[in-house]
């Protein structure tokens, strides 16, 4: 199989070029952050504080997850039920930051996410993905871009969802939470020494994907010529 592994911080768009990229190869695009969102998700529902580590571990045997894919288009189930957009509030990503530095959580949804990517063709994005998930994948890219832009990018994704918050607010929250990401002890969102990096700050999303295909070309052509 093949597999890609997207990493990089909240908002330098890594969800937009994987989605785009697994279009244009025709694999599956897994989102990892949709599955760490969907537990924390539950942990909001059941009124479970997120700092208390022992009660979130003690709620993981009562999670069913549920991966499937429609035309490309992933959704996530929390026992039988659909999450939709309920996982892209503000509120669920700080619980979410809150609840994957926990290694329980981590090593609950290890398996999915290996198990996918032994199974199909796979862009997977995240924090851990070149490091922990997918040391083996054959390409890997580090995809950054300025906090500014970043935070700009996220406030507008919010807005256009209808959630009112003001552009201080999502940077304050980014930087928060890229922090937390970055410093915690299991896993943590740091680039693998393989990966390639990728800055867009000053890319558009065509340039972006451009800049990740040839990437990827190279890549695949080292390894297994004329692939793509
Ligand atoms: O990519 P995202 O914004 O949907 O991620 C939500 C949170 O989940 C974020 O705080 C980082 C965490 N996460 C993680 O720790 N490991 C992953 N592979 C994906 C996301």
């Amino acid at each position: 199989m093949i597999n890609i592994a997207i990493d990089g911080p909240s908002g330098s768009g890594k969800s937009t070029l994987a989605k785009e990229i697994a279009k244009r190869l025709g694999y599956i695009y897994v989102d990892t952050g949709a599955l760490y969102r969907s537990i924390g998700l539950y942990i909001k529902e059941h009124q479970i504080d997120p700092k208390q580590k022992e009660a979130v571990i003690a709620a993981l045997p009562n999670i069913h997850l549920e991966l499937t894919y429609e035309e490309g288009k992933q959704t996530v189930y929390v026992n039988g039920v659909n999450v939709g957009d309920r996982i892209r509030t503000p509120e669920i990503a700080e619980i979410t930051s809150t609840v994957a530095s926990i290694p329980e959580i981590r090593s609950f949804l290890l398996s999915l996410q290996k198990d996918m990517a032994a199974r199909h063709d796979v862009v997977m994005d995240g924090r851990d993905i070149g490091t922990v998930i997918l040391p083996d994948a054959q390409v890997k890219i580090y995809l950054s871009a300025s906090a500014e832009n970043r935070a700009e990018r996220r406030y507008k994704e919010l807005r256009a969802k209808g959630i009112e918050i003001t552009r201080e607010e999502v940077k304050a929250d980014l930087i928060k939470r890229d922090h937390a990401d970055e410093t915690r002890e299991t896993a943590p969102a740091v680039a693998a020494k393989d990966a390639i990096p990728l800055d867009n700050s000053a890319l558009n999303l065509e340039q972006t994907f451009e800049a990740a295909m040839e990437i990827i070309r190279k890549k695949l052509n080292e390894i297994l010529p004329n692939r793509i």
